[in-house]
């Protein structure tokens, strides 16, 4: 039976507005981490927003798959509930609602195995989870990403996600905000999260984290198309080169920006 998430042919519009992606085909296959490079509005975000079903983007062509299934049209809640997950590039706050209570909600809705493990279960997983990223437990009780710096916001992500478990795990600019400590322990959690059989499409602008991931592939996609699938060399050339052989201009500019991970 097919595995993973497969996307073939993609072209997406916004709503009411042009064309941002075109013929974009990948596949992220069980255990393997693939990561997407590409200058700031290349369209990483909108591709990522796209296969949870956000609708303010419309696919025009082509089709997403999760294990065998077609989602291209599903609802973006009966796609988490199949498996896929998005850690948001723009995150939203919501106060009042703390992320505990959050990751319990989605995590009840999202059960679909036999026995439901208790809420005492799963808060003991979940401080184990949040002490492993060095994410301190009175975070836990404030409201989603409220007030949170850039790296606890990035975490609070991670741990949806290592209490989830989901089948494929697409991650926005996850590294981004983080310090080398807290880079280390989520790359840690993201090795032994596809040990255990998830697949993640990782979006970042930095090789570093890639070569300490070992990505299945990486695929580089410029104006909205993937112009290059290659393994990790492509990631050191991106560093070496920036975007340039694709005909992107590197302005001292935006490589900078490229770099901050704006
Ligand atoms: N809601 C929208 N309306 C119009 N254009 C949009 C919208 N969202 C994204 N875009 C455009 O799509 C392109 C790709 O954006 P995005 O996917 O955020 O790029 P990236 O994540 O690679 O930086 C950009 O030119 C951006 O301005
Ligand atoms: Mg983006």
């Amino acid at each position: 039976m097919e595995s993973g998430l497969l996307v073939s042919g993609l072209g997406v519009s916004v709503r009411d507005g042009g064309r941002i992606l075109q013929g974009v085909s990948l596949e992220v296959r069980p255990s393997e981490i693939c990561a997407l490079m590409g200058p700031n509005g290349s369209g990483k975000s909108t591709l990522a927003l796209t296969l949870a079903g956000h609708p303010r983007f419309r696919v025009d062509e082509g089709w997403i798959r999760l294990d065998g299934e077609d989602i291209t049209r599903a609802e973006p809640e009966y796609r988490a509930k199949k498996g896929l997950f998005l850690a948001f590039q723009k995150q939203v706050e919501i106060p009042g609602l703390p992320i505990e209570d959050m990751i319990w909600e989605a995590y009840r809705a999202r059960w679909t195995g036999e026995k439901r493990p208790s809420l005492i279960d799963f808060r003991k997983r979940l401080m184990a989870v949040s002490s492993g990223l060095g994410f301190g437990p009175e975070l836990l009780r404030r409201g989603v990403n409220e007030g949170f710096s850039g790296g606890e916001g990035r975490k609070a992500e991670l741990i949806q996600m290592l209490m989830l478990n989901p089948r494929v795990s697409v991650l926005d600019e996850i590294d981004s905000g983080l310090d080398v400590d807290s880079l280390r322990l989520v790359i840690q959690s993201l090795r032994e999260y596809v040990k255990g059989g998830g697949s993640a499409l990782v979006i970042t602008h930095h090789p570093r984290l890639l070569s300490m991931l070992n990505p299945a592939r990486v695929y580089v996609l410029i104006k909205g198309r993937l112009v290059e699938v290659g393994g990790q060399e492509l990631a050191e050339l991106v560093e070496r080169e920036g975007f340039s052989r694709w005909g992107e201009v590197g302005d001292g500019q935006k490589s900078a920006e490229r770099r901050s991970g704006v």
